[in-house]
């Protein structure tokens, strides 16, 4: 059982820098957990407290029941594949993928053995003896997973390892990495800082910022029922679009626009009902609207187009809609065009609307989110 446990952890650079606050929750033997965050969250601190590599500040951490708070790194039972693999170049895959094991005293033919098994299961048989410059990006890279599995260790801690590659290969070796920890069945978390990737390789994603955690969830509950701002925000690509807007009893004022939200939405979220002219901030998925004169709704908006790019199987149409645009605090979520903040939308790609026109936007009202305004939080 190599169940990992995070109970308050907290991490204090230094004098004053609280990187990492309360950290608390608990990955299940055999998980796929994906740590994600912007730049500076505290994704590989976290993943470093939980290697040993670096001391824990206050709070309590446990793999498979025992607190290892103050074991070495070498006696907690896990492997740790980092973005710079760090092969050794003139040793050979079968020496690469052989070192940790002889480290370990183990005898020849059983490191023999389980390098040949680690190989044929990342596909590197035919390239045992090769030196790592010859070899791809993406072979070097399951050189060093081979070097992490060979050890049969209780958990893998992976920092941001694919992203040394190319994009196409990167598509690839998450695809691989997410069967192969499936096949084998180890616990592992994985620290990314792209939402897609956590998305897809996850079995749970934890969403970090500024050190403290803001939600762990399934990756379709994140999109589905992000508990905040942030994470709505920082969970789907393109963002989804936050702006102020009034309710009135079922009426929605989002700028000069008003439409009326259905009862659905009363129905899951019991906190808005009987608003009386209340402010809040509503969000629209970017799937979520659409070309009004081709897929008419009962909820409509006029919008003025900025930019459409075109991408064939959908069109990406940049708007202006005149209600307060509201950061959600990740700078990278922003479309900001001319210096002026733009929604984006989905629309089907058979919709004629160009730059410049002035659209009317079906929006799937039911689909909407809810914000308060104050504490960022989901209106539920
Ligand atoms: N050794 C250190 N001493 C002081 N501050 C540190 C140290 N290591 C990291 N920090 C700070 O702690 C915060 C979290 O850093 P960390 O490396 O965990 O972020 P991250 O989420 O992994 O970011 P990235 O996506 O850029 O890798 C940052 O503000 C960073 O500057
Ligand atoms: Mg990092």
């Amino acid at each position: 059982m190599a169940e990992i446990s995070l109970n308050k952890i907290n991490k204090i650079y230094g004098d004053n820098f609280h990187a990492i606050h309360d950290l608390t929750f608990d990955i299940k033997d055999g998980e796929f957990m994906v740590f994600v965050g912007p730049s500076g969250c505290g994704k590989s601190t976290a993943l470093r407290m939980i290697a040993g590599l670096e001391s824990i500040s206050s709070g309590e951490l446990r793999i498979g029941g025992r607190i290892v708070n103050d074991v070495d790194p070498k006696d907690r039972d896990i492997a740790m594949v980092f973005q710079s693999y760090a092969l050794y170049p003139h040793k050979t895959v079968r020496e690469n993928i052989a070192f940790p094991l002889l480290m370990a005293g183990l005898d020849k033919a059983e490191i023999a053995a389980r390098v040949e098994a680690a190989a044929r299961t990342l596909e590197l048989t035919p390239h045992l003896d090769r030196k790592p410059a010859h070899l791809s990006g993406g072979q070097r890279q399951r050189v060093a997973m081979g070097r992490a599995i060979v050890r049969q260790p209780a958990a893998f801690l992976m920092d941001e390892p694919l992203s040394n590659l190319d994009a196409k290969l990167r598509v690839q070796m998450r695809a691989e990495i997410a069967s192969l920890q499936r096949n084998l069945k180890v616990t592992t978390i994985y620290v990314t800082h792209d939402q897609v990737e956590a998305m897809t390789m996850g079995d749970r994603v934890a969403v970090l910022k500024g050190g403290v955690l803001q939600q762990v969830d399934t990756p379709q509950n994140l999109y589905s029922r992000p508990v905040n701002m942030f994470v709505a925000a920082f969970i789907g690509s393109p963002s989804m679009n936050l702006y102020e807007a009034t309710l009135d009893g079922t009426e929605l004022k989002l700028g000069s626009n008003t439409f009326n939200i259905p009862a659905s939405v009363f129905a899951q979220r019991p906190s808005l009902n009987g608003a009386i002219r209340r402010h809040l901030v509503v969000g629209i998925r970017p799937e979520h609207m659409n070309d009004a004169t081709l897929h008419p709704a009962s909820a409509e908006i006029k919008a003025h187009v900025k930019l459409v790019e075109a991408l064939g199987s959908e069109a990406m149409v940049h708007l202006v809609i005149d209600a307060p645009w509201i950061d959600a605090g990740d700078p990278d979520a922003a479309s900001d065009i001319g210096h002026e903040r733009t929604a984006v939308a989905r629309f089907s790609p058979k919709s004629s609307v160009r730059a410049d026109d002035n659209a009317r936007v079906a929006i799937a009202a039911e689909e909407l989110h809810f914000f308060d305004p104050q504490t960022r939080k989901s209106l539920w």
